[in-house]
């Protein structure tokens, strides 16, 4: 069932029903306007059956249920400390009288009704101090998301100190044994999918780096007894807009009830909130459905594309920090699509990821005109559309100890600057790109001789150097506003239509000596915010260019950085099996489209396999394809074999970046995966499969596919053969005769025949 989306208000029983693509989401007040709490998640509610919900959640508990504490527990939709709740709080604050906890009063709602979409707030307020929350809930037209937040406004005379602030608390259905999926990992390794059974207490997420991290993703799926599988049962999944220090915390309640909340890590956290401050909390979306891991997952991908990736700030996040001057021209309303524009270069279709090449691991830091003119021609010959110098093209930058933070190009590898090569890659009929690392400097550079105060450092204490590089200051203003000129620049000199912004390592020693506010962890928050910010104004002073983000690979993944970007760096192992894997979990959550994997060399760098080039090109054709290999080692047929697996790239690449995702097969359980892209009108599919090691005794011979009219007739643009779509689904597709290989590949492409 798909029926409109819609806010609808019971005054009666004072209670709101959400009415999504085929869910529902009900709240109402509590009895006396002290609380919202959660009444229903989960299939569709007809309105005649809200008032006795509402009534039902609406008694008050007594005495004696507060002495069996478990009775008491109430799901506030946004949890205060404060009276007599021991959850994990959605909020806890420090008046300036000594008062510690919060007491609400309901004083309005409002629906509004948006492009696209409708946004229910509901506002209390803590009078005797003038706290005010507004719990945003927002719904989009065709989706089961609903997007949540919570603004707090500071409408008294005294400051406010915020000890914890998150942005939602979801409560789950009463069942058991809730299974959660979440995605773990490191560098090399991100995006590893795991899974436990809840017991009793509190199973917490999170994130204390100052970035969203390789090690855990701001992503969850929720299904209970475990009983979900890859195409039916009920899930419920979240995702966190945040790219710094984050926490999901999943809390099994002493009365046996799971909700997870989320939003800023309140370690190391303190935020005083101005009188006539306002602080609005990233968004915390999520989304039901009955459909199995799958359903959630293209969900999401759908949901992301038609909302979420490059469309920038929708709820307020960024708070418009006044260093950034207003730019020239605002990103067109509802965000610019994916894909780009550009004065030179390939035109793309609309909405699509361009085929790019990156220098990296050519080149390393030994870029220079000559090299990178011979690649980009070679690169040009094979189809590239957006050629993309990586690191090594500025000043000082030999190696990995000197030169960031100098953001000038290096007069000795490009005597006439980069103008002429961008001119010659764009000659060759390709958009050019450019790698930075904004928020990182080497001890060894002009900027941190000129400013050795500009990164983050404690009195006292070391400055502990990862990668020898420290981190930037972002929080300061100054510093901010350095960053966006610098990058500014860059872009307003040169025809840069691609930016792939880097950042390297993780936070340490996060101090701000003489910092001019009295909460100096506050740059937990403000750093994001002002890289957002940065991110938003770089964006709308230059529609031309896309934005690329990548921190050692996948470490900085999630949904706030997808609103300002246009695809992530997936991670810096490009080992085409191992990738399968990485790939599986980034998918689960993000969508394939923004899904950045390159086809590299043989041996792979970092795992030292050797694998076919067709395995390597199927790998990365599962996302938005790049190239990385050093081109000059190719020989001629290797070259025309990547141009014609490009070309079949580019003809599959709507139904691939736009289609509906089915995970045919897992490498999670055998060591054979398979992918099927099904195009949204059901008109024709794209199936990957790829079989590792050992896979003779596991690995299947046909494979059922998923999704299709079971009366239609497909034909497969190879083969010329034609198969029943009721046939592909219960008997399945039979796999190339190179099953029994290790790591074999196919891409097949069959077509609905009218
Ligand atoms: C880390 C990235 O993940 C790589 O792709 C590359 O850009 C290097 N940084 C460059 O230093």
């Amino acid at each position: 069932m798909s029926a409109d989306s819609e806010a609808w208000y019971d005054e009666t029983a004072r209670a709101w029903l959400l009415d999504l693509a085929s869910t529902s989401y009900a709240l109402a007040l509590a009895a006396n306007g002290t609380a919202v709490r959660h009444l229903h998640w989960g299939a569709r509610l007809g309105r005649q059956a809200v008032a006795g919900l509402a009534d039902a959640a609406r008694s008050e508990p007594s005495d004696w249920e507060r002495h069996r504490s478990w009775a008491a527990e109430l799901p506030d939709e946004y949890t205060p400390w404060g009276g007599m709740r021991y959850d994990e709080p959605s909020l806890k604050v420090s008046y300036a009288d000594g008062t510690r906890g919060v007491e609400w009063l309901y004083t309005g709602h409002q629906v509004t009704a948006q492009r696209g979409g409708t946004t229910l707030e509901v506002v209390l307020a803590d009078e005797a101090y003038g706290l005010q929350v507004t719990l945003a809930y927002r719904i989009y037209q065709g989706f089961d998301v609903v997007e949540r937040w919570a603004r707090l406004t500071n409408a008294g005379s005294l400051p406010i100190r915020l000890r914890q602030v998150l942005s939602a608390n979801w409560w789950l259905p009463m069942r058991d044994r809730w299974r959660l999926r979440y995605l773990h990992g490191g560098w090399g390794a991100e995006t590893q999918v795991a899974e436990t059974v809840l017991g009793p207490g509190k199973f917490v997420l999170e994130s204390r780096r100052g970035t969203t991290s390789h090690q855990f993703s701001p992503w969850f799926t929720l299904d209970p007894g475990g009983t979900a599988t890859e195409e039916s049962g009920p899930v419920w999944s979240g995702e966190l807009a945040w790219s710094g220090s984050w926490k999901l915390v999943s809390e099994v309640t002493s009365a046996g009830r799971l909700h997870v909340t989320g939003g800023w890590n309140d370690f190391d956290f303190s935020y005083e909130l101005a009188p006539g401050e306002e602080l609005t909390t990233p968004s915390f979306a999520a989304l039901h459905t009955e459909g199995g891991f799958g359903a959630a997952s293209r969900e999401w991908h759908s949901w992301q594309r038609a909302h979420v990736i490059g469309h920038g700030d929708r709820t307020g996040v960024i708070g418009r920090p006044a260093w950034v001057a207003r730019p020239q021209s605002r990103p067109r309303p509802g965000g610019r699509p994916p894909g780009g524009g550009g004065t030179a270069g390939p035109a793309v279709p609309p909405g699509l990821r361009p085929v790019l090449y990156n220098s990296w691991e050519a080149t390393s830091f030994g870029v220079s005109q000559d090299g990178q003119e011979r690649l980009a021609e070679l690169a040009a010959e094979i189809g590239i559309e957006c050629f993309v110098v990586d690191d090594g093209w500025f000043a000082g930058r030999q190696h990995d100890r000197a030169g960031l933070g100098d953001w000038t190009v290096d007069q000795a590898k490009f005597p006439r600057g980069l103008t002429p090569l961008i001119e010659r890659v764009n000659g060759l009929g390709m958009r050019f790109g450019l790698w930075v690392e904004p928020e990182m400097v080497n001890p060894d550079s002009d900027l941190y001789r000129a400013h050795p105060d500009w990164v983050y450092h404690f009195a006292n204490r070391s400055r502990t150097e990862q990668r020898n590089q420290l981190v930037l200051n972002l929080a300061r203003p100054d510093v901010a506003e350095w960053v966006y000129r610098t990058i500014g620049g860059l872009l307003s000199q040169h025809n840069i239509q691609f930016v792939k912004w880097d950042m390297n390592r993780h936070f340490s020693e996060p101090g701000w000596p003489g910092a001019p506010v009295s909460d100096p962890e506050r740059i937990w928050i403000d750093h994001v915010r002002n890289l957002y910010a940065i991110l938003d104004a770089l964006r709308a002073d230059h529609p031309e260019a896309d934005f690329e983000s990548c921190s050692g690979g996948g470490g900085r993944a999630d949904l706030g950085i997808l609103s300002y970007v246009q695809q992530v760096w997936t991670s810096d192992n490009t080992d085409a099996w191992d990738r399968i894997k990485i790939q599986d979990g980034f998918c689960q959550a993000y969508s394939p489209s923004a899904m950045m994997a390159w086809v590299t060399d043989n041996p792979n760098w970092l795992t030292g396999r050797r694998l076919p080039l067709s395995f390597r090109f199927h790998s990365s054709m599962a996302g938005a394809l790049g190239i990385g290999v050093d081109l000059t080692g190719w020989n001629a047929a290797e070259r025309a074999e990547a141009a014609k697996l490009i070309a079949t790239y580019k003809e599959r690449r709507p139904v691939i970046q736009q289609g509906s995702l089915y995970r045919l097969a897992r490498a999670a359980d055998a060591p054979f995966a398979a992918s099927e892209y099904l195009a949204s009108d059901g008109s024709e599919l794209v199936i990957l499969s790829w079989w590792g090691p050992g896979q003779l005794e596991s690995g299947p011979r046909r494979l059922c596919l998923a999704g299709l009219d079971p009366q239609a007739i497909f034909l497969d643009t190879s083969t010329g053969q034609r198969h029943h779509g009721s046939v592909l689904m219960q008997e399945g597709i039979g796999l190339p005769g190179t099953v029994g290989l290790d790591f074999g590949s196919s891409l097949i492409h069959l077509k609905r025949e009218p």
